[in-house]
């Protein structure tokens, strides 16, 4: 089963999905549909609501509450993603200008604002005590996730265990309460619900680690995204990590001056060229698929199954991805 499998498989109930995500948009204050349809409607994965309805089944529900779930996870999903671009001050999303960079800053923190208060009272229409927790902890948590980051902008003492702290938070408590959820949905026992609730962190994890790869190394028009951004932002992710662990005295001292100087096109060649020489990318890539296989394995309390398998596979996706 590949991605578009998966995908295939989920045609119709992502359909549902989107009217969702529109519905959440609906507003009579205009710059909310405004906005909206311009990040909507720019692509997005929609990896969030998959993993959220693949639980759903891998966890025997049959009801159709997955659908208004998986409709609020994107919707916070968004208002991070509105949110994160006003902090970082890019320019591109999924390709096109950025919202903040066609509207700017003070409409676009709202939108995120109310994206994020309007999902949440949706969730509490769902009167489902466990799920709205998981809900607003998870996004409690994204937010605890941007400001660590942000406390650690340009901070070469930051550790690995650093590192992962801020993308659990950032990244993965999302996309864990997407796969607890659906358990919760389902019914589960405590181990059940706690095994699909790992297995979102790890792939999480590894969903952010993959991105602050492809930071340094994909193909610009494909990732929709500026290359080295992170650098740029004095964020010190995974390959970097590696390499100020590694180098030597001289070029660790190197690295320091160039994240202390202004942004330049090259300070980010050399970096690149000692990621090479460190051969950083491949060891991030290896740190990140054995956390994978640890993901996978959380999932041995389920039987074999086709939920099951389509679990696997976006949890390879997340790793082995170009976008
Ligand atoms: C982007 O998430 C933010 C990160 C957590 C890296 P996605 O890569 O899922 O973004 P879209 O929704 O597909 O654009
Ligand atoms: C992802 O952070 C945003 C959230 C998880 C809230 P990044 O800043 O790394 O994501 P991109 O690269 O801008 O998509
Ligand atoms: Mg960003
Ligand atoms: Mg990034």
């Amino acid at each position: 089963m590949n991605l578009q499998d998966v995908f295939d498989l989920y045609d119709d109930r992502l359909q549902l999905v989107e009217q969702k995500i529109n519905e959440l948009f609906r507003n009579k204050i205009p710059s909310i549909p405004l906005i909206g349809k311009h990040i909507i409607s720019s692509g997005g994965k929609r990896l969030r609501p998959l993993f959220h309805l693949i639980s759903a089944d891998i966890s025997g529900y049959r009801g159709d509450a997955n659908i208004e779930i998986a409709g609020i996870i994107e919707s916070i999903h968004t208002a991070s993603l509105l949110h994160d671009d006003v902090v970082d001050m890019a320019e591109i999303r999924r390709g096109k200008a950025s919202a903040n960079s066609v509207w700017g800053n003070q409409v676009v923190v709202l939108a995120g604002d109310f994206l994020y208060s309007n999902a949440l009272r949706v969730a509490v229409l769902l009167k489902n005590q466990k799920i709205m927790e998981s809900l607003s902890s998870a996004t409690t948590r994204m937010t605890e996730g941007e400001l660590l980051q942000l406390n650690r902008t340009g901070d070469t003492e930051i550790t690995e265990l650093e590192y992962i702290e801020i993308i659990s938070a950032k990244t993965g408590a999302l996309i864990s309460a997407a796969c607890r959820t659906a358990a919760i949905l389902g019914g589960l026992s405590d181990e059940h619900e706690n095994a699909l609730a790992n297995f979102g962190m790890k792939t999480g994890i590894v969903f952010q680690m993959a991105d602050d790869i492809l930071d340094y190394m994909a193909d610009e028009k494909e990732l929709g995204k500026r290359l080295c951004k992170d650098l740029e932002e004095g964020k010190i992710t995974l390959p970097l990590l590696y390499v100020l662990s590694v180098a030597k005295e001289d070029e660790s001292a190197e690295i320091k001056r160039i994240l202390k100087d202004d942004f330049s096109e090259k300070g980010a060649l050399r970096i690149k060229s000692l990621l090479k020489k460190y051969n950083s990318i491949d060891i991030s890539f290896n740190k990140a698929r054995r956390l994978i296989d640890t993901a996978k394995a959380e999932l041995s309390v389920f039987p074999d199954s086709k939920a099951k398998e389509a679990l696997f596979t976006i949890a390879d996706y997340s790793l082995q991805r170009d976008k």
